[in-house]
């Protein structure tokens, strides 16, 4: 049997509402045609996909993420550069297209703080969704990583949320759109580019529907972005106080154990990706006495498909 030959991919479920361990493949190697396809359908159903023993250098993850869709820049990298940040450093990768996600200082030492995420909590998000076109998926790869250390990564099923909204609050979402917060990082802080926002004018960011259609399942999501304090992302047609309390439920709804799985076993090697068109997900604190490097890559979208424009569904 051929190396990454469809049929030697065994398919372990979580158990949990998404997810799904797969064995039998090593990206590191050609990948046929035909074991794409079948990657990217299970990947579609599973929303989330961890493959494990995948030491890739970084112009292997950028060919993984072609033969899944084609690669995508981080929409954050040029915002860092012209903010003054060095490629080549512990928070920019070399290769343009591959980013850093680490807890090490410019002296390669773990830190709490740093200029990026540091060892902090990441809340609830999808990647890039602070972008005009956000990525259909990312893949992480772990380099080092803590032995029961943190730095635990939870997803949560946006479609099986939608699903479950009660009547009217679904009713509450329908035809909404959402400003898309990128006057505030990761961790919440003002981006080095944009100043203080005190009101939602000055929040920049894209409008993207409160609701999108899966390309290849045609299943409707809930896609939000991250929330900061105020003033933060918020709802196009409601007002400030209406649309802080829409978000406030829709919020509630969704921190439910039953739409989550999380990766809390992390071992080098392991490649984690996960379908930011139906998922959310997070990161739980890192003890910072312990380093934690991993590399991502992101894979473009087909297309964004509004639950608010039938003609453009599947
Ligand atoms: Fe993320």
């Amino acid at each position: 049997m051929s190396v990454n030959s469809v049929n030697e991919i065994e398919v372990i479920p979580t158990g949990a509402a998404l997810g799904a361990e797969l064995r039998g493949l090593d990206l590191t190697q050609d990948i046929p045609v035909e074991t794409a396809e079948t990657l990217k359908r299970l990947w579609a159903e599973h929303m989330v996909l961890l493959i494990r023993g995948q030491p890739l250098e970084k112009t292997r993850l950028l060919e993984v993420a072609d033969m899944l869709g084609g690669r995508q820049e981080t929409a954050s990298r040029a915002m860092l550069v012209k903010g003054g940040i060095k490629a080549g450093s512990a928070r920019i990768s070399d290769v343009a297209g591959v980013s850093l996600i680490s807890n090490l200082g410019d002296d390669g030492k773990p830190r709490k703080i740093t200029e990026g995420s540091g060892s902090l909590e990441i809340k609830w998000h999808t990647d890039n969704s602070y972008s005009q076109n956000p990525p259909m998926g990312s893949i992480l790869n772990a380099i080092t990583v803590p032995v029961d250390g943190g730095g635990h990564t939870s997803f949560c099923n946006m479609v099986l949320a939608y699903e479950t909204l009660p009547d009217d609050l679904k009713r509450a979402v329908e035809g909404k759109h959402m400003r898309h917060d990128n006057t505030h990082n990761t961790v919440g802080k003002v981006r080095a580019i944009f100043k203080e926002p005190t009101c939602r004018e000055d929040i920049e960011g894209p409008v993207h529907p409160l609701v999108r259609v899966h390309p290849v399942t045609g299943k409707r999501a809930l896609y939000l972005s991250r929330r900061h304090g105020w003033p933060s992302s918020y709802i196009v047609e409601s007002g400030d106080a209406e649309s802080e309390a829409l978000q406030d439920r829709l919020w509630a709804h969704i921190d439910q154990e039953r739409f989550t799985w999380t990766h809390d076993t992390w071992q080098s090697g392991d490649v984690l990706m996960w379908d930011n068109q139906s998922v959310l997900h997070r990161r739980s604190e890192i003890d910072h006495s312990q380093a934690r490097l991993l590399q991502r890559t992101l894979v473009k979208a087909e297309r964004f498909i509004s639950a608010w424009e039938p003609t453009q569904a599947p």
